[in-house]
């Protein structure tokens, strides 16, 4: 069965700064800036929401502005942004290079910007530290909000020096960590069926819930972005940011308001609360890496042989653990999180799967299958899987899955992400000590692994991942966690 949705959203950050801006760009000729951030910024001046911005991109390349314009025209067309307002952009928008840790380019590049100043951090962590330690030393115009590329930091110790330094630039509402995913529609899909509704809320809890997997499996390999990933594998790319961002909005409490102390206040309570099931990553973690093989007809390279890998780095390329939120709503419930790449075919989604109802009446027969509650994240979709009274023999169960698509967001993430720095709405950002938790989550597991203690499996491109790690079996008791 299926329905569609009805109704019409809002959005928590429809409150438009029209105060002059401007947005400085550093990394901007890199591949972040144009794969995502340009085109989310295209679409977002599109709508109109930001009509006083100017633009100004900086890297190291020695660019002019005629090939910088170029760039964001190309990337604002590619997105579909049209208009005078993205013409203006466009028109008016410089280049400087510049090497950002180093103080005298930085003050060159500050005196260039003269409104309330967005700067976007699209450079790897300890570029972005050393850039943030070099702007202590030589100060931010007030009110100057920052915006920093996951990943923050590269483990809890750099996390927490980087907060430290950042707190000594501008208060900590000024601070945008980035993760895309909570520019995803995702987030007020999640937070409308659990808080709008009478009859899931009820039902989130260790009373009636088996197990919670979150799961993102992509058919994409490296595609070319070794220099990041190489460093980063699976785990730091979607489990220690994204999916700890998912795990969070599923297994918090309903906050009061959506503003950002409320909601942030709540993801990072259960953060707080999460770790490693049983303190033993050993038994609860899983990690591969896709070797070569054919994913929708296409050959995919093995991992180990594309440019710009080194193998003996051993990066995995799919990541399982499974943590326990330990609070009185969800001890005892494992949360599977897995991810990987070159992978047979996309699953994005969040499964609740409930327990078994304490006794199915003996004469109802095939029952088989317990009861799924399905948040899907590209498409972004509602599944139930329920279990009722099939045709023909009127006593035989059978499972039907009806499913509804929740509405698409007006913005790609990242237009989102931005809308939200530009009028000083920090909702959909990462808070400081949530980032520092997030890497304490998955510290015991980077340690684990880098002792050697998980083996590295291969799995070949095109499979469902490393043999007998299709979802790690839930404990079969449900300790203590
Ligand atoms: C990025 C990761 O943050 O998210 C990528 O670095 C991943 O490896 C991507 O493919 C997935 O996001 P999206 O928006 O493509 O679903």
């Amino acid at each position: 069965m299926t329905t569609s949705q009805s109704g019409t959203a809002g959005h928590p950050a429809d409150r438009g700064d029209q105060h002059p801006q401007t947005l400085l760009l550093l990394g901007a000729t890199g591949d972040l800036a144009d794969r995502l951030l340009l085109p989310g910024l295209g679409r977002l001046v599109a709508t109109g929401a930001q009509p006083n911005l100017t633009l100004l991109g900086s890297g190291t390349d020695d660019w002019d502005d005629e090939r910088w314009r170029r760039r964001v025209a190309d990337a604002f067309a590619a997105a579909g942004a049209t208009g005078p307002r993205v013409k203006e952009v466009v028109r008016t928008t410089s280049y400087l290079p510049a090497d950002v840790t180093k103080e005298e380019d930085l003050r060159r590049l500050l005196s260039n910007c003269h409104d309330q100043l967005v700067i976007f951090f699209a450079l790897p962590p300890a570029i972005t530290a050393q850039a943030a330690a070099a702007l202590t030393r030589i100060g931010l115009p007030p009110g100057t909000r920052l915006m920093l590329e996951k990943p923050f930091g590269t483990d809890a110790v750099s996390a927490r020096s980087l907060n430290e330094v950042l707190a000594r630039l501008v208060p900590e509402e000024q601070v945008y960590r980035i993760d895309h995913f909570l520019g995803k529609s995702t987030v007020m899909n999640i937070l409308g069926l659990r808080f709008a509704n009478r009859i899931f809320e009820p039902m989130l809890s260790s009373a009636h819930v088996a197990c919670v997997d979150i799961v993102f499996d992509e058919t994409l390999g490296l595609a070319g972005r070794a220099g990041y990933y190489d460093g980063a594998g699976a785990l730091i790319d979607m489990v220690q940011s994204h999916l700890l961002q998912v795990l969070a909005l599923i297994a918090m409490d309903a906050p009061p308001t959506l503003d950002a102390r409320d909601l942030r206040g709540r993801k990072a309570q259960v953060l707080r609360a999460t770790r490693v099931w049983a303190d033993d990553p050993a038994t609860w973690s899983r990690r591969g890496r896709y070797a070569e093989g054919e994913v929708n007809g296409k050959r995919l390279p093995g991992y180990a042989d594309e440019p710009g890998v080194d193998p003996s780095r051993g990066t995995e390329t799919f990541a399982e653990v499974v943590l326990c939120v330990d609070t009185w709503r969800w001890a005892g419930v494992p949360f599977r999180l897995r991810t990987g790449k070159g992978l047979a075919a996309r699953r994005k989604e969040a499964v609740v799967t409930f327990k078994q109802p304490p006794r199915v009446p003996s004469g109802l027969i095939g029952y088989d299958q317990p009861d799924r509650l399905r948040i899907g994240f590209g498409p972004d979709r509602l599944g139930l899987d329920v279990n009722i009274n099939g045709p023909g023999n009127p006593l035989e169960l059978g499972q039907a899955h009806l499913v509804a698509d929740f509405g698409p967001g007006g913005l790609p993430p990242y237009g989102e992400v931005l809308r939200g720095a530009f009028d000083g709405d920090p909702t959909l950002s990462v808070r400081g000590d949530t980032a520092e938790d997030c890497w304490r989550i998955i510290a015991p597991v980077l340690d684990c692994w880098r002792a050697g203690a998980v083996p590295l499996r291969e799995y070949p491109a095109g499979s469902w991942g490393p043999e007998d790690s299709l979802l790690i079996p839930v404990p079969a008791v449900a300790t203590e966690g």
